[in-house]
């Protein structure tokens, strides 16, 4: 039986539930691959994560030149995130041979031009489905299932750290305890700022819609917005009204050009992405000739990334030669995409206003000036003499919105407290 000898550089949550699988269904895979997958290696340097998965010491290397010299690794599994230091030993694995297999987000949304061309010099293959959306198989179905189709719309919940905190947070749990629970259930990064701030979706949505509308969708390109500055007090307006809040991350492929963003957004409740809670991410596709699809399933921890990254191995492992992706990305877009900024999309606002006769009226009439039209406007008094209004908005377009509220500011109309966009 033809056997492959795995590497995994980093056994933290990611690189620890991939450890398991290999170790624990290595019998398995003999009899329905055909192969015998073996981790002949790991390097990692917390002898308390190399003692609770049970690694035996002797494959446990000092260091990666230690990994990538060894003739019986032939894929490298790259689980240590960050730029800097996996960057480096991913290209150490390639320029040796060894096929790489990463959850490496950041990684290879700004870099994968360089390790393509670096694995195609050595004739060795690069992997990259636990990158995105953790156990959820999207970047195999972009490139396998719906490759016969132009993709016109990619849009989902892809962070499930921000997913169990949104959701949480609708059940009346606070920001920072909702938070701790995700960094425990192992969802979060390492540092969750790339979580909240909304770096971790924005490098996902890079490589999707890269993928999705075969072109260069670099991370600068991706409107970033985070969910730290959201209240309590918005969530709870937003359940009252019908909505649920989520993290979203769109691209669309349209007329005017590309548009790819991340940030917070109320959803009908009746919308299916209103119901995908905790940690499960959800992307919905829509293609020219499949319509519209949906895949749920979990997008962070042990096992669901764990099962993406083994996949790659397993894919790798058993098919001759190296499959490239259709992946297009590099640091800069091309001169002729444009990307779209003036984004068209419905807005909840909730503002603070005198409690007094023609208040309401000086709103409505700037709105209108702007040609802000509104579907839903809830108020109540906050004693003293100002109330809260909050309303939400007909689809109308992200500048008109950004030069109302300017003006409701400095006219002193109201005091606007949040803006957030709402799924129309
Ligand atoms: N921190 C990520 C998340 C892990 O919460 O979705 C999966 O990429």
């Amino acid at each position: 039986m033809k056997k492959v000898g795995v590497a995994i550089l980093g056994l933290g949550v990611v690189g620890g539930g991939a450890y398991k699988i290999l170790t624990e269904q290595r019998d398995f895979y003999r009899t329905t691959q055909g192969v015998d997958i073996e981790v002949v290696s790991v390097l990692e340097r917390d002898p308390e994560r190399i003692r609770s998965l049970g690694v035996r010491s002797e494959t446990v290397a000092s260091n990666v030149f230690e990994v990538v010299s060894n003739p019986d690794v032939n894929i490298v599994v790259e689980c240590i995130g960050g730029v800097t230091e996996a960057k480096g030993y991913v290209l150490d694995a390639l320029n040796a041979g060894k096929t790489v297999v990463t959850s490496n987000k950041e990684l290879v949304c700004k870099c994968s031009h360089e390790l393509e061309r670096a694995a195609k010099r050595t004739n060795a293959g690069i992997y990259f489905e636990a990158s995105c959306v953790g156990g959820v198989p999207i970047i195999r179905t972009l490139l396998d299932g719906v490759q016969s189709n132009r993709i016109s719309s990619i849009q989902g919940i892809i962070n499930g750290t921000t997913n169990y905190i949104l959701t949480r947070m609708g059940d009346g749990m606070s920001y920072e305890d909702a938070l701790d629970e995700a960094r425990k259930l192992g969802y979060a990064e390492a540092d969750p700022s790339a979580d909240v701030e909304g770096f971790d979706a924005a490098y996902k949505l890079s490589i999707l819609s890269s993928l999705a509308f075969h072109t260069k969708v670099p991370f600068s390109k991706v409107f970033r917005e985070g969910i730290s500055g959201i209240s309590k007090e918005d969530v709870e307006y937003g359940s009252r009204l019908g909505y649920t809040l989520k993290l979203l991350a769109i691209g669309k492929d349209t007329d005017r050009g590309i548009e790819a963003r991340v940030h917070p957004a109320f959803v009908k409740n009746s919308h299916p992405l209103a119901s995908v809670n905790g940690g499960l991410n959800a992307v919905c596709l829509t293609g020219n000739a499949v319509g519209d699809l949906m895949l749920s399933g979990k997008g962070a921890g042990a096992l669901p990334t764990g099962s993406a990254i083994v996949s790659d191995v397993i894919f790798a492992a058993t098919h001759e030669g190296n499959r490239y992706s259709a992946f297009k990305n590099t640091a800069k877009a091309d001169s002729d995409v444009k990307f779209v900024t003036d984004y068209e999309s419905a807005y909840y606002l909730r503002l603070t206003l005198a409690d007094r006769a023609g208040a309401l009226s000086k709103l409505t009439a700037l709105l209108a000036k702007n040609n802000i039209s509104i579907v839903d406007l809830v108020q109540r008094p906050d004693g003293a003499d100002s109330a809260t209004v909050v309303l939400v908005t007909h689809t109308t377009h992200e500048m008109s919105v950004k030069s109302a509220v300017a003006r409701i500011n400095t006219a002193g109309i109201a005091k606007v407290g949040s803006v957030i966009r709402v799924l129309s």
